[in-house]
Protein backbone atom coordinates (compact mmCIF):
# COMPACT_ATOMS: atom_id res chain seq x y z
CA UNK A 1 0.00 0.00 0.00
CA UNK A 2 1.72 3.34 -1.17
CA UNK A 3 1.83 5.64 2.34
CA UNK A 4 0.61 8.53 0.53
CA UNK A 5 -1.41 9.24 -2.82
CA UNK A 6 1.08 12.58 -3.88
CA UNK A 7 4.44 11.80 -2.37
CA UNK A 8 5.98 8.88 -4.66
CA UNK A 9 8.32 7.00 -2.03
CA UNK A 10 11.83 5.40 -4.22
CA UNK A 11 14.05 3.86 -2.45
CA UNK A 12 17.61 3.50 -3.41
CA UNK A 13 19.46 0.07 -3.37
CA UNK A 14 21.27 -3.05 -4.27
CA UNK A 15 22.70 -5.56 -2.09
CA UNK A 16 26.27 -4.59 -3.20
CA UNK A 17 28.32 -1.78 -1.81
CA UNK A 18 29.77 1.40 -3.47
CA UNK A 19 28.32 0.92 -7.07
CA UNK A 20 26.74 4.62 -6.42
CA UNK A 21 23.50 4.51 -4.83
CA UNK A 22 24.36 7.29 -2.67
CA UNK A 23 25.70 9.25 -5.89
CA UNK A 24 22.98 8.35 -8.03
CA UNK A 25 20.23 9.15 -5.24
CA UNK A 26 21.84 12.72 -4.77
CA UNK A 27 22.26 13.35 -8.30
CA UNK A 28 18.90 12.51 -9.55
CA UNK A 29 17.54 14.84 -6.73
CA UNK A 30 19.32 18.06 -8.10
CA UNK A 31 17.91 16.84 -11.68
CA UNK A 32 14.43 16.97 -10.70
CA UNK A 33 14.76 19.85 -8.64
CA UNK A 34 15.98 21.57 -11.54
CA UNK A 35 12.66 20.76 -12.95
CA UNK A 36 10.43 21.91 -10.40
CA UNK A 37 10.18 18.63 -8.14
CA UNK A 38 10.61 18.75 -4.37
CA UNK A 39 12.12 16.17 -3.30
CA UNK A 40 12.82 15.19 0.06
CA UNK A 41 16.11 12.93 0.49
CA UNK A 42 16.57 10.72 3.52
CA UNK A 43 20.05 8.76 4.10
CA UNK A 44 18.90 5.72 5.79
CA UNK A 45 22.93 4.11 5.55
CA UNK A 46 22.35 3.89 9.45
CA UNK A 47 25.88 3.72 11.15
CA UNK A 48 27.72 4.77 7.98
CA UNK A 49 26.53 7.82 6.29
CA UNK A 50 27.62 9.70 3.53
CA UNK A 51 24.83 11.45 1.34
CA UNK A 52 25.49 14.59 3.40
CA UNK A 53 29.16 14.65 2.22
CA UNK A 54 28.39 14.01 -1.54
CA UNK A 55 25.20 16.70 -1.25
CA UNK A 56 27.94 19.06 0.09
CA UNK A 57 25.89 19.74 3.49
CA UNK A 58 28.05 17.89 6.11
CA UNK A 59 28.57 20.74 8.09
CA UNK A 60 24.83 21.42 7.90
CA UNK A 61 23.97 17.90 9.40
CA UNK A 62 23.06 18.93 13.41
CA UNK A 63 20.21 16.58 13.74
CA UNK A 64 19.59 13.19 11.70
CA UNK A 65 16.23 10.92 11.42
CA UNK A 66 17.44 8.79 14.44
CA UNK A 67 16.53 11.88 16.28
CA UNK A 68 13.26 12.36 14.68
CA UNK A 69 12.23 8.45 15.19
CA UNK A 70 13.46 8.78 19.36
CA UNK A 71 11.63 11.79 19.14
CA UNK A 72 14.12 14.02 20.52
CA UNK A 73 13.12 16.83 18.04
CA UNK A 74 9.92 17.65 15.83
CA UNK A 75 10.08 16.21 12.52
CA UNK A 76 10.99 19.35 10.64
CA UNK A 77 13.84 19.96 12.78
CA UNK A 78 15.82 17.21 10.68
CA UNK A 79 15.13 18.72 7.67
CA UNK A 80 18.13 20.24 5.88
CA UNK A 81 17.02 22.84 2.86
CA UNK A 82 19.23 22.93 0.27
CA UNK A 83 21.19 26.42 -0.64
CA UNK A 84 21.68 25.73 -4.34
CA UNK A 85 17.99 24.83 -5.15
CA UNK A 86 15.19 25.13 -2.66
CA UNK A 87 13.17 22.30 -4.12
CA UNK A 88 15.88 20.27 -1.98
CA UNK A 89 15.24 18.77 1.45
CA UNK A 90 17.67 16.42 3.60
CA UNK A 91 17.84 14.54 6.48
CA UNK A 92 20.70 13.10 7.48
CA UNK A 93 21.82 8.90 9.08
CA UNK A 94 22.30 8.73 12.52
CA UNK A 95 26.34 7.66 13.07
CA UNK A 96 25.12 4.06 15.16
CA UNK A 97 22.00 1.71 14.54
CA UNK A 98 20.30 2.32 17.50
CA UNK A 99 17.68 -0.46 18.49
CA UNK A 100 15.05 2.32 19.53
CA UNK A 101 14.68 2.91 15.97
CA UNK A 102 12.17 0.22 14.55
CA UNK A 103 10.40 0.11 11.62
CA UNK A 104 6.92 0.97 13.14
CA UNK A 105 8.41 4.26 14.13
CA UNK A 106 10.14 4.86 10.70
CA UNK A 107 6.87 4.18 8.98
CA UNK A 108 5.15 6.72 10.77
CA UNK A 109 7.97 9.45 10.74
CA UNK A 110 8.15 8.70 7.10
CA UNK A 111 4.93 8.66 6.47
CA UNK A 112 4.48 12.09 8.51
CA UNK A 113 7.01 13.86 6.41
CA UNK A 114 4.64 12.70 3.13
CA UNK A 115 1.19 13.65 4.56
CA UNK A 116 2.63 17.62 5.04
CA UNK A 117 2.03 17.73 1.59
CA UNK A 118 5.33 19.56 0.51
CA UNK A 119 7.13 16.97 -1.48
CA UNK A 120 6.60 15.39 -4.48
CA UNK A 121 9.14 12.70 -4.13
CA UNK A 122 10.77 11.05 -1.18
CA UNK A 123 13.93 9.60 -1.73
CA UNK A 124 15.36 6.71 0.66
CA UNK A 125 19.55 6.01 0.69
CA UNK A 126 19.72 2.55 1.74
CA UNK A 127 23.38 0.98 2.86
CA UNK A 128 24.56 -1.99 0.67
CA UNK A 129 23.69 -5.33 1.45
CA UNK A 130 20.57 -6.69 3.14
CA UNK A 131 19.05 -5.57 6.48
CA UNK A 132 16.98 -3.91 8.39
CA UNK A 133 17.72 0.05 6.69
CA UNK A 134 16.34 -1.99 3.65
CA UNK A 135 13.27 -3.76 4.99
CA UNK A 136 12.40 -0.31 6.75
CA UNK A 137 12.87 1.96 3.70
CA UNK A 138 11.15 -1.85 1.72
CA UNK A 139 8.27 -0.88 4.17
CA UNK A 140 7.27 2.39 3.27
CA UNK A 141 8.59 2.24 -0.66
CA UNK A 142 6.54 2.19 -3.72
CA UNK A 143 9.45 1.60 -5.87
CA UNK A 144 12.57 0.61 -5.95
CA UNK A 145 15.64 1.50 -7.85
CA UNK A 146 18.34 -0.70 -8.24
CA UNK A 147 21.64 -0.02 -8.58
CA UNK A 148 24.13 -1.75 -10.57
CA UNK A 149 27.61 -1.41 -12.56
CA UNK A 150 28.05 -3.46 -15.37
CA UNK A 151 30.27 -6.16 -13.36
CA UNK A 152 29.35 -9.98 -12.64
CA UNK A 153 28.81 -9.37 -9.05
CA UNK A 154 26.92 -6.46 -8.99
CA UNK A 155 24.56 -7.82 -11.92
CA UNK A 156 24.26 -10.94 -9.92
CA UNK A 157 23.79 -8.64 -6.81
CA UNK A 158 21.00 -6.66 -8.58
CA UNK A 159 19.15 -9.54 -9.61
CA UNK A 160 19.22 -11.03 -6.32
CA UNK A 161 18.15 -7.78 -4.63
CA UNK A 162 15.01 -7.82 -7.37
CA UNK A 163 14.06 -10.54 -5.92
CA UNK A 164 14.25 -9.68 -2.12
CA UNK A 165 12.65 -7.08 -2.52
CA UNK A 166 9.65 -8.60 -4.50
CA UNK A 167 9.38 -10.62 -1.33
CA UNK A 168 9.21 -7.59 0.78
CA UNK A 169 6.37 -6.52 -1.42
CA UNK A 170 8.06 -3.66 -2.96
CA UNK A 171 5.53 -3.74 -6.30
CA UNK A 172 7.66 -1.61 -8.73
CA UNK A 173 11.51 -2.01 -9.65
CA UNK A 174 13.70 0.10 -11.98
CA UNK A 175 17.03 -1.06 -12.83
CA UNK A 176 19.89 2.14 -13.55
CA UNK A 177 22.96 0.60 -14.84
CA UNK A 178 26.34 2.95 -13.32
CA UNK A 179 29.47 3.39 -13.93
CA UNK A 180 28.69 2.88 -17.72
CA UNK A 181 31.91 2.99 -19.96
CA UNK A 182 34.16 2.64 -23.10
CA UNK A 183 32.25 1.52 -25.32
CA UNK A 184 30.18 2.94 -28.37
CA UNK A 185 26.56 3.68 -28.26
CA UNK A 186 25.39 0.79 -30.19
CA UNK A 187 27.46 -1.95 -28.22
CA UNK A 188 26.39 -0.57 -25.19
CA UNK A 189 22.67 -0.73 -26.24
CA UNK A 190 23.65 -4.31 -27.02
CA UNK A 191 25.42 -4.47 -22.97
CA UNK A 192 22.19 -2.96 -21.70
CA UNK A 193 19.82 -5.41 -22.83
CA UNK A 194 21.55 -8.18 -21.46
CA UNK A 195 22.28 -6.54 -18.64
CA UNK A 196 18.44 -6.45 -18.02
CA UNK A 197 18.28 -10.01 -19.21
CA UNK A 198 20.07 -11.10 -16.18
CA UNK A 199 18.40 -9.00 -13.67
CA UNK A 200 15.08 -9.26 -15.12
CA UNK A 201 14.16 -6.15 -13.90
CA UNK A 202 13.12 -3.35 -16.16
CA UNK A 203 15.29 -0.46 -17.07
CA UNK A 204 15.02 3.48 -15.92
CA UNK A 205 18.36 5.05 -17.21
CA UNK A 206 21.75 4.59 -17.32
CA UNK A 207 24.64 6.99 -15.97
CA UNK A 208 28.08 6.75 -17.98
CA UNK A 209 31.72 6.51 -15.81
CA UNK A 210 32.96 9.52 -15.17
CA UNK A 211 35.76 10.56 -13.30
CA UNK A 212 34.09 14.14 -12.49
CA UNK A 213 31.25 12.52 -10.49
CA UNK A 214 34.13 11.14 -8.12
CA UNK A 215 35.73 15.03 -7.90
CA UNK A 216 32.29 16.15 -7.25
CA UNK A 217 31.48 13.70 -4.54
CA UNK A 218 34.64 14.22 -2.67
CA UNK A 219 33.67 17.90 -3.43
CA UNK A 220 30.02 18.13 -2.22
CA UNK A 221 28.92 19.49 -5.68
CA UNK A 222 26.05 18.08 -7.69
CA UNK A 223 25.48 18.38 -11.17
CA UNK A 224 24.58 21.60 -11.46
CA UNK A 225 27.72 22.28 -10.74
CA UNK A 226 29.75 19.33 -12.67
CA UNK A 227 31.29 20.35 -16.24
CA UNK A 228 30.42 16.91 -18.26
CA UNK A 229 27.23 17.63 -20.16
CA UNK A 230 27.12 13.26 -20.49
CA UNK A 231 26.41 13.49 -16.38
CA UNK A 232 24.20 16.13 -17.03
CA UNK A 233 22.45 14.64 -19.59
CA UNK A 234 21.97 11.34 -18.25
CA UNK A 235 20.24 12.14 -14.88
CA UNK A 236 18.15 14.48 -16.66
CA UNK A 237 16.82 11.77 -19.10
CA UNK A 238 16.50 9.48 -15.51
CA UNK A 239 14.59 12.75 -14.15
CA UNK A 240 11.98 12.93 -17.05
CA UNK A 241 11.51 9.27 -17.00
CA UNK A 242 10.82 9.07 -13.57
CA UNK A 243 8.31 11.67 -14.02
CA UNK A 244 6.76 9.35 -16.57
CA UNK A 245 7.80 11.20 -19.54
CA UNK A 246 9.27 9.66 -22.89
CA UNK A 247 13.04 10.28 -23.30
CA UNK A 248 15.05 7.88 -25.01
CA UNK A 249 17.27 6.21 -23.14
CA UNK A 250 20.90 7.81 -24.36
CA UNK A 251 19.02 11.44 -25.01
CA UNK A 252 22.34 13.60 -25.69
CA UNK A 253 24.99 11.36 -24.27
CA UNK A 254 27.81 11.58 -26.79
CA UNK A 255 30.98 9.09 -26.91
CA UNK A 256 31.32 7.00 -23.57
CA UNK A 257 34.43 7.29 -21.50
CA UNK A 258 37.26 4.71 -21.11
CA UNK A 259 37.82 3.10 -17.47
CA UNK A 260 40.93 5.03 -16.45
N1 LIG B 1 28.96 7.10 -12.83
C1 LIG B 1 30.07 7.12 -12.09
N2 LIG B 1 31.28 7.35 -12.66
C2 LIG B 1 32.42 7.35 -11.92
N3 LIG B 1 32.45 7.15 -10.59
C3 LIG B 1 31.27 6.93 -9.96
C4 LIG B 1 30.03 6.91 -10.66
N4 LIG B 1 29.04 6.67 -9.76
C5 LIG B 1 29.64 6.56 -8.56
N5 LIG B 1 30.96 6.70 -8.67
C6 LIG B 1 31.98 6.63 -7.60
O1 LIG B 1 31.91 5.32 -7.01
C7 LIG B 1 32.19 5.41 -5.62
C8 LIG B 1 31.02 4.76 -4.85
O2 LIG B 1 29.87 5.58 -5.04
P1 LIG B 1 28.75 5.68 -3.91
O3 LIG B 1 29.33 6.05 -2.59
O4 LIG B 1 27.68 6.54 -4.46
O5 LIG B 1 28.28 4.16 -3.89
P2 LIG B 1 27.28 3.44 -2.88
O6 LIG B 1 26.67 2.32 -3.63
O7 LIG B 1 26.37 4.44 -2.27
O8 LIG B 1 28.30 2.90 -1.77
P3 LIG B 1 27.92 2.26 -0.33
O9 LIG B 1 27.51 0.85 -0.60
O10 LIG B 1 29.23 2.37 0.43
O11 LIG B 1 26.82 3.09 0.25
C9 LIG B 1 32.39 6.88 -5.30
O12 LIG B 1 33.75 7.18 -5.31
C10 LIG B 1 31.69 7.58 -6.45
O13 LIG B 1 32.23 8.87 -6.73
MG1 LIG C 1 26.00 4.87 -0.23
Amino acid sequence: MPISAETDVILFTSCKGGVGKSTVCANLAMAMAALGKKILLIDCDFGNRCLDIIMGLADDAVYDIGDVIMERIPPEEAIIKDRRNPGINFIAAPYNFSSRISKPAFQRVVKAYADTGNYDYIFIDTPGGIGEPLDFAASVADTAYIIVSPTRAAIRAAERTGIYLAQKGVRRERLIINQFAGRSIKKAKEEVISIIDETAIKLIGVVPYDVELIRAGNAGKLIDEILSNNITHAFENIAYRTMGQTRPLFCNIKKLKKLR
